[in-house]
């Protein structure tokens, strides 16, 4: 316990060595200052010369325009991100690796920029020849294989919205994201590797096209052999529509304005947002994050931890790798499979140079034990990040020492789903870093902290709510048939700014930490979780009359769920029921949401005006002292037998 208070204090200072400064894109002080400087009062001339770098059919007219909330880049331009993800780079690059493949079975690939151009274009020409026209939604529900990439970067190619939908959600949670986008075509595969056993995609998506009228064409990619049902007319084998594909396939000269992708994600209310990213600005923003943060050279290899079902996934997986015409590397299965030495083993195999994964992770490396990374050798390692979640310092020095064996410099970098791109970091050859604090804003990133009247907290160190005060390129454009929501959601609370829906502080030198969300979302093992959609899959269990969830600090996946939920009359309390519960949640939304406890009560803490108290829940879930004003309860008896009530 001492030692980690002692952590929890952690001041230390680390600087990037000098061996790493020297090489670094960026290692003057000086010049990140005049940049950001640059990049806030002259947008236009920075992120101008940023757009340069890219290809473009036609140039832009201008380069932003500002109506909170609607935010317009490169306004009139017209470009492709598949051409500046693959076309750009064949004259240079055609035959450098650009995807490197590692399944969890242990069979690998190496695509190149050629290869990879190639298998794009056949398989944009594939959704052609299914209907699919530009401006139409497809949903990819696939395992993290190539083919995941191959299918974003074609429809891409083509002008098709894609919709990724991670290969750990459920039947049902697919089915809802599939509607809500309403999809003519979905690719998906016969079943994905993980942890040795079979996730069923196929199976899972048969069921859900039981609720979806949608969908003309599913596109199987096979992946584990397993014997799956084919509908006539409607499911098609990926390998059998591209033997006969043209190889030939222009991309399709799209306005910067138009739809990118939607990407759902779990916000307050019971139903996932569909998130949707436009062409231009997300295609520069995460073209040059990659580029600074990353601190990408040439000849690097590059491995992030995230599934393509995730924004890291797109942004830092994909996209922002391919435009830099960097060598990404995907793993498809579990970090402990074979045994615990699996990434490990990987960077030492591909000789990796930068990793990015998640502070859950780290964790569960922790856990694992020193020796474990200790058996491979990880000299190829130059940088390392961390993303989705707040770093401890406990975390963050084990990373640094462990894995980086303190040459490699760590990059905490904060952004969302929302921001599309990394907001708030260090720029590893720049800034000094201090574990726990994300660091500095990125060029044209303009964060501040406010109180809930929407002043800036001026004082270092003390906390509010975190916003960012100007558009910047890869900014949400809307949700996904709800520009409402949008507004509502993220411009409403303190107009024409964006909330982030973090609390943070910031210190006397400007860096940030990010102290969690302030709203009812959760964030287990790094994945964005809404209370209000883990209430409404347990309402929808005939037994279950009113359910109420909170997290609670967990050890390893920084938050884990509790679910406090009275039953309907006629069914009593039980060890089975509250198992059959967690299963019911999974089968809804998909084994990340699995409550780790449920609590079977005869009432929940209202106030008055029947307002569910979930702070009382929160400390309860905690095994805390209830503490704080409980004066506005209806029943104080509640908190007793909420205390009583049995977890399972
Ligand atoms: O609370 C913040 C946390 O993750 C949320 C965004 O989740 P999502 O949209 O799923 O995107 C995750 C990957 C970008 C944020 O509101 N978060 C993300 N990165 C960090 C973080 N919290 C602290 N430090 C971070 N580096």
């Amino acid at each position: 316990m001492e030692k980690i208070e002692a952590v929890l204090k952690e001041e230390r200072v680390f600087y990037p060595s000098e061996a790493f400064r020297q090489k670094a894109r960026i290692n003057q002080l000086q010049e990140y200052e005049t940049l950001y400087k640059e990049s806030l009062e002259q947008p236009e001339a920075f992120w101008g010369r940023v757009a340069g770098e890219l290809h473009w059919f036609q140039p832009w007219q201008k380069v932003l325009e500002w109506n909170p909330p609607n935010a317009k880049w490169f306004i009139g331009g017209k470009l492709n991100l598949s051409y500046n993800c693959l076309d750009r780079h064949l004259e240079t690059r055609g035959n450098k690796a650009a995807i490197l493949f590692e399944g969890e079975p242990g069979d690998s690939r190496i695509l190149t920029y050629q290869q990879l151009h190639r298998e794009v274009c056949k398989f944009a020409n594939v959704l052609k020849s299914l209907g699919v026209q530009k401006g139409d939604r497809v949903t990819i529900y696939l395992p993290m294989i190539p083919e995941a990439a191959i299918a974003m970067l074609a429809c891409v190619r083509i002008g098709a919205v894609h919709s990724v939908v991670f290969g750990g959600f459920s039947a049902s949670a697919l089915a809802d994201r599939i509607n809500d986008a309403q999809a003519k075509v979905l690719i998906t595969a016969d079943g994905g590797y993980r942890r040795g056993g079979v996730v069923p995609l196929k199976a899972n998506s048969d069921e859900a096209l039981a609720d979806t009228k949608s969908i003309q064409h599913v596109v199987v990619v096979k992946r584990t052999g397993q014997e799956v049902p084919m509908q006539a007319g409607r499911d098609h084998w990926y390998h059998e529509l591209m033997a006969d594909a043209s190889a030939v396939c222009p991309a399709e000269p799209m306005d910067a304005e138009d739809p990118l992708f939607i990407l759902y994600t779990s916000g307050s209310t019971g139903k996932p947002k569909g998130v949707l990213h436009t062409t231009g600005g997300y295609s520069v923003y995460t073209y040059l994050t990659t580029r600074y943060i990353f601190d990408l050279q040439e000849n690097d290899t590059y491995f992030c931890t995230a599934d393509v079902g995730w924004i890291t996934g797109h942004s830092y997986v994909v996209y922002g790798l391919l435009q830099n015409g960097a060598t990404t590397l995907m793993y498809e299965g579990a970090p402990n499979f074979p045994n615990e030495g699996r990434i490990w083993s990987i960077i030492e195999k591909y000789r990796v140079n930068i990793l990015y994964t998640a502070p859950t992770a780290i964790r569960a490396f922790m856990k694992w034990g020193e020796e474990w990374p200790r058996k491979y050798n990880l000299e190829s390692l130059r940088l390392l990040g961390s993303v989705g979640e707040p770093i401890n310092p406990e975390a963050w020095l084990w990373y640094y020492r462990v894995i980086g064996q303190e040459r490699c410099p760590i990059v905490d970098t904060w952004w969302q789903t929302e921001t599309g791109g990394i907001m708030i970091t260090t720029l590893p050859g720049v800034h000094p870093m201090k574990p726990g604090h994300a660091g500095k804003p990125f060029f044209g990133v303009k964060p501040e902290i406010v109180d809930s009247s929407g002043q800036a907290v001026t004082n270092p160190d003390e906390g509010g709510h975190l916003i960012i005060e100007r558009p910047w390129p890869s900014m949400l454009r809307t949700v996904w048939g709800d520009p409402e929501r949008f507004e509502r959601q993220y411009f409403s609370q303190y107009p024409g700014r964006y909330f982030t829906g973090d609390g943070a502080k910031r210190d006397a030198d400007g860096y940030y930490m990010i102290l969690g969300r302030v709203d009812d979302v959760l964030n287990v093992s790094g994945h964005r979780l809404g209370t209000m959609e883990i209430e409404s899959a347990l309402v929808a269990h005939p037994a279950v009359a009113e359910a109420a969830v909170v997290g609670r600090p967990d050890p390893i996946k920084g938050e884990g769920i509790v679910a406090f939920v009275t039953l309907k009359s006629g069914h009593n309390p039980s060890p089975e029921l509250a198992q059959e519960l967690k299963a019911h949640v999974v089968k809804m939304i998909g084994a990340i949401a699995r409550p780790d406890e449920i609590r079977i009560t005869d009432a929940l803490p209202k106030t008055r005006s029947g307002k569910i108290m979930r702070r009382l829940l929160r400390q309860v879930a905690a095994g805390e002292e209830i503490k704080g004003d409980t004066s506005t309860l209806e029943d104080r008896a509640v908190v007793e037998r909420l205390k009583a009530s049995s977890p399972h």
